[in-house]
């Protein structure tokens, strides 16, 4: 494997099958550290810069908290603080922003900008989440998976992603699915299956795609499946008059007991990369629920996800050593295993 030095991160394909293992296997170690108090700083006087054109909590705190572990200094931009795009282009942004730091963040809407960041800076650049891709969260669901299916090969885990599979989090399990050999069953509704210009892109690869079904058959799709994912109906960015179609085309994929029930494996878990509208706790869950007349949660169940099956309060955790992972390796020289994993 070559090193990961000064590589971005702008979809999950970026990186070969063995370059997701290494990392993979690197977040084990920095999660192992942490835990003991034994962590060692990689980072230190590196400076990343953080661009929030949408909201965050997970990805924002992961990328800080992982930065300041390791001795690097990071600076926040949030959605109205800056000039990038409206007063300044992003080509003279992104040269100022390289000639200050050695990394920068980007979450926003179009993975254009991506490709001008990191082709002015001349600087690693790394996707916290675009319209289409989100490919430091689905790092983090792997290592999760791998964590919760001990005594199984990630080609031997089956997963089923449930709800809008026109999402980033769906692109990207399809972009990691295609060579990372995931087993991966989509269900959803005809209207909200992945789009042919996306499912194209990942067939000029020449891979073979045996390993990913497609599906609006929810029993057939969760049968005997390890994971169930899901994710919310609207994303940030869509407009909220979409709600209405898509609650009456989706509520029929909720994830609930029933669903469970369906996969037919007593050990099943619950994945979601959160925030999740299961209950009318967020202001936003609130007008929905009532709205729609609707009681028990959107995407999912609040009784399923309140329970142990639910294992998205790990896959958060899990996005701060993963995302530790990358900014060591792709901002130090420092090579940790030799061998192929
Ligand atoms: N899952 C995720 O990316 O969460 P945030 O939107 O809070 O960063
Ligand atoms: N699909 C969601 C993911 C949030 C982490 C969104 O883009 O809003």
């Amino acid at each position: 494997m070559k090193t990961l030095y000064q590589k971005s991160f702008l979809k999950f394909s970026d990186f070969t099958y063995e370059e997701i293992l290494y990392l993979i296997k690197l977040s084990k170690l920095v999660k192992r550290q942490k835990h003991n108090n034994t962590e060692q700083k990689h980072l230190k006087g590196k400076k990343i810069v953080l661009i929030f054109e949408k909201q965050s909590t997970r990805t924002r705190c992961a990328f800080e908290i992982a930065a300041n572990d390791q001795g690097a200094y990071t600076t926040y931009i949030g959605p109205n603080d800056t000039h990038i795009g409206y007063k300044e282009s992003i080509q003279d942004s992104a040269k100022i922003l390289g000639q200050m730091y050695d990394g920068i963040q980007y979450r926003g809407y179009y993975d254009n900008i991506l490709q001008n960041l990191k082709k002015y800076s001349n600087k690693p650049v790394w996707n916290g989440l675009t319209n289409t891709f989100h490919p430091t969260q689905i790092l983090a669901d792997l290592f999760t998976m791998i964590e919760a299916c001990p005594n199984k090969k990630l080609q031997d885990i089956r997963c089923a992603y449930v709800g809008d599979a026109q999402n980033n989090i769906a692109n990207t399990l399809l972009d990691a699915a295609t060579f990372m050999k995931l087993k991966i069953n989509i269900i959803s509704p005809k209207i909200y299956q992945p789009k042919k210009i996306f499912l194209l892109k990942s067939n000029k690869k020449k891979i073979n795609n045996t390993n990913i079904s497609f599906t609006n058959d929810v029993k057939k799709g969760v049968e005997n499946v390890d994971f169930i994912y899901t994710d919310v109906w609207v994303s940030m960015g869509e407009n909220k008059d979409v709600w209405k179609k898509k609650i009456n085309a989706l509520y029929p994929y909720q994830v609930n007991q029933n669903m469970l029930d369906m996969t037919k494996n007593s050990n099943v878990k619950v994945l979601h990369c959160l925030p999740a509208l299961h209950d009318k706790q967020s202001s936003l869950g609130l007008e929905i629920h009532n709205q729609f007349n609707i009681n028990n949660g959107l995407e999912i169940s609040n009784e399923v996800f309140n329970s142990p099956v639910n294992i998205s309060f790990q896959q958060s955790e899990n996005r701060l050593h993963t995302i530790k992972a990358l900014l060591i390796s792709c901002l130090s020289k420092k090579i940790f295993f030799k061998n192929k994993n």
